[in-house]
């Protein structure tokens, strides 16, 4: 086997929010495949950073009266701690907003120009004229021009789910001041994606015929070619946190150009710390075009295209090396749906540690991923049962019941030797685990879980069969219970040398007990023979119901405390005469019957309450609703029975999930009134 080097990423999260299990999917995935390649005798680097730039970290941090500096400073802290604690070991965590990041990015920025990939022109843009700043999509709202709901995002509508631009919006607003946004012209920097277009599709085939792209992404990108590669506008006005476009003053990178030139950032300061075996000069070695490393990048779906067009193109016109594989993973749900604040499925990371050994979610996981962009559930039931019938009945327990004999008997000492029957036993199951590397290495977690837990069921069976306990009573059979044991010792010693790169914690202490610590798969081809192990303590212990519970409800308490990606403030918008629709449009709605649990004011806003409502069968909804300036008194309302849609798209807001919208009659503002129902409905109540 020729020994790699690879640079391995994850995505760079923003440093506008916490990290939650979504996040956690990704990163585990990479550190399992970063440990495994290493595990098969590969060099690999692993760095990640936050993403520090963009309009929506400079909001927050104005909102907080902070500088952005300092709150990506406390977010970078949190971040890299949550990884570190889940034992993703980056070899170095570092930020986009670095020196080495300004540079890099401006080396590019200047080889993309000087080869004549960039043009600049003028774009008109809508304007906030009172905060003086150029407004990104998300920042504006206002009418849907197609079915006149109000307070719509300016890339789409979320009732009637028409895209459009902002432009396009009836009675426009600006997110951040409430000023009527303005067209205003500027001069924006665009690269000519069209230059790349043949390289593209060369690179895209070439990756997923060599494994270094999956075919479904391949696929999904084909549509992009159809119209012909659109110039992609890479420069934003001032105000902006971010880097300056060298020789445009007043103009910066949009935050997706530094940010994948983070990763290289990250790896040349990994380089510059002479850290891993690698020198300041060991960069360019990496990124130059006929580079003999590779480069992989570990993404979610969402974020396809700014790694498999934007990205290459930039490295490839710049006269540097691609990427070598960009593995793309699914979206993570929780229990079956999208993650929730008010189901306390939102979970961050940190709460996660508060109440659960991080190495249970990271088999958990190992045991759903698979190279597809399937999306990954966790469903709180067989995390709780895979990791206590697999880690702690099938694994950890084939040591816990043999190791007490060999110290009783035998002085901590394994057997020298084993018959020919259990040396070829050893080499079969040796033999099958063999072919994890390459599974591992595909990114079949999943098969490589199911061919460990194979080998598990075979060593209990073994360990039952023989039933050592009852051997031990009898004294003529020492030898045949010192070669049991040390068969039994060994499967469990073969099954942590290839659970390791998924459990490295719990893996540490197997490999504590049996007093070595290998770094190589190939450390289990070979049963280890004569050695002396120490004490059995337990390993790990089956997850208490409680524990899940405890979770889940911390992640409610959360609800608050967590910080928006992007504001928001939802009105239930009373609807000018639209069309006429059919029974079957009308039928798509589920309208229900709802008694308030609790209503109060959100803090922050002035236009919403927080409903909880009772929605029978379908649990409890938790419903934002734009109508603070008709109801004063929000206690009043708890009680009282209201009619909501209950198959409305959650919509996320800055104070958590809106479930739901609640009707109300009137113009909007403070003539908006609930509606009620009659004594005889009832919670969950379908309105017909
Ligand atoms: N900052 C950009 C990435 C820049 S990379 C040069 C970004 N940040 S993010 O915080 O929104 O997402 C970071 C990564 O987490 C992405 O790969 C994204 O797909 C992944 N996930 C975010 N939520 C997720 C789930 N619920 N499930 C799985 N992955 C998720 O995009
Ligand atoms: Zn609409």
């Amino acid at each position: 086997m020729t020994t790699r080097e690879i640079l391995v990423t994850s995505a760079l999260p923003y440093a506008n929010g916490a990290i939650h299990l979504g996040h956690m999917l990704e990163h585990i995935q990479s550190d399992i495949w970063v440990r495994a390649m290493r595990m098969a005798g590969h060099t690999v680097h692993y760095v990640c950073a936050d993403d520090a730039h963009g309009s929506a970290i400079m909001l927050r941090a104005e909102k907080e009266g902070i500088t952005p500096q300092a709150l990506i400073d406390a977010v970078w802290k949190e971040h890299s701690s949550a990884f570190r604690d889940f034992g993703v070991a980056y070899d170095h965590y570092s930020s986009t907003h670095t020196d080495a990041n300004r540079e890099l990015t401006a080396r590019i920025w200047l080889a993309l120009k000087a080869a004549g990939h960039t043009q600049s022109r003028p774009v008109k843009q809508l304007y906030d004229p009172v905060k003086a700043m150029f407004l990104p999509d998300r920042y504006i709202k206002g009418e849907c021009p197609k079915c006149h709901s109000k307070d719509q995002y300016g890339d789409g509508c979320e009732v009637c789910g028409t895209a459009y631009t902002p432009a396009d919006l009836i009675n426009p607003y600006s997110v951040v001041s409430g000023a009527t946004p303005e067209l205003k012209e500027s001069t924006h920097f665009f690269v000519k994606l069209a230059d790349f277009e043949v390289m593209l599709k060369g690179w895209l085939a070439q990756r997923r015929d060599a494994g270094g792209l999956q075919a479904e992404v391949v696929n999904k990108l084909q549509e992009w070619f159809a119209d012909g590669l659109r110039s992609w506008d890479v420069s934003r006005d001032a105000p902006y946190f971010g880097f300056e476009i060298p020789d445009a003053p007043g103009k910066f990178f949009y935050v997706w150009v530094d940010a994948p030139v983070g990763y290289l950032a990250a790896f040349k300061e990994l380089c510059d710390s002479g850290r891993n075996g690698l020198r300041p000069d060991d960069l360019e070695r990496f990124i130059r075009a006929d580079s003999k490393t590779e480069m992989v990048h570990f993404i979610g779906k969402d974020i396809i295209y700014f790694h498999t067009l934007f990205w290459p193109a930039m490295l490839h016109g710049a006269g540097l090396r691609t990427p070598s594989a960009v593995n793309v993973h699914g979206f993570l749900t929780v229990n079956g749906a999208k993650m929730s604040k008010s189901r306390g499925t939102f979970i961050e990371a940190r709460t996660y540690l508060d109440h659960l050994d991080p190495d249970y979610l990271r088999y958990f996981f190992a045991t759903q991923l698979v190279p597809s962009l399937a999306d990954v559930d966790l469903d709180m039931k067989a995390f709780e049962d895979r990791v206590n019938s697999h880690l702690v009945g099938k694994w950890v327990n084939i040591a816990s019941r043999c190791a007490g004999f060999v110290h009783k008997f035998f002085g901590g000492k394994l057997a020298a030797q084993m018959p020919a029957s259990e040396s070829a036993a050893y080499a079969a199951a040796a033999q099958k685990l063999s072919t994890c590397a390459a599974l591992y290495e595909a990114r079949d977690y999943a098969a490589a879980m199911r061919a460990i837990i194979e080998v598990a069921d075979e060593a209990n069976a073994y360990v039952a069969t023989n039933a050592p306990w009852t051997m031990a009573k009898d004294e003529s059979k020492r030898d045949a219970l010192h070669v049991v044991c040390t068969l039994a010792i060994n499967y469990f010693r073969l099954l942590t040398v290839w659970l390791a790169p998924v459990v490295p914690a719990t893996a540490a202490r197997a490999f504590a007990f049996l007093g070595e610590s290998p770094t190589r798969f190939d450390a289990a081809i070979q049963p280890r023979l004569g050695a002396s192990i120490r004490e059995f303590s337990a390993l790990a212990t089956r997850i208490d119901t409680n524990k899940i519970e405890a979770m889940i409800e911390a992640s409610k308490e959360n609800l608050q405390a967590v910080a928006p990606a992007t504001p928001a403030a939802p009105t239930p918008a009373p609807q000018a005469t639209v069309a006429t629709i059919s029974i079957d449009d009308f039928a798509k709605l589920d309208l229900r019957i709802g008694t308030v649990l609790e209503c109060g004011f959100v803090e922050g806003s002035d236009k919403l309450l927080r409903f909880l409502l009772d929605a029978g069968d379908l649990g409890q909804r938790q419903i934002f609703s734009g109508i603070r300036a008709s109801y004063g008194e929000p206690e009043k309302l708890v009680g009282r029975k209201v009619v909501f849609i209950a198959n409305l798209a959650p919509r996320k807001m800055r104070f958590g999930v809106s479930e739901g919208m609640i009707l109300s009659a009137g113009s909007g503002g403070s003539d908006l009134h609930l509606l009620d129902a009659d004594a005889g409905a009832k919670s969950g109540m379908p309105v017909k």
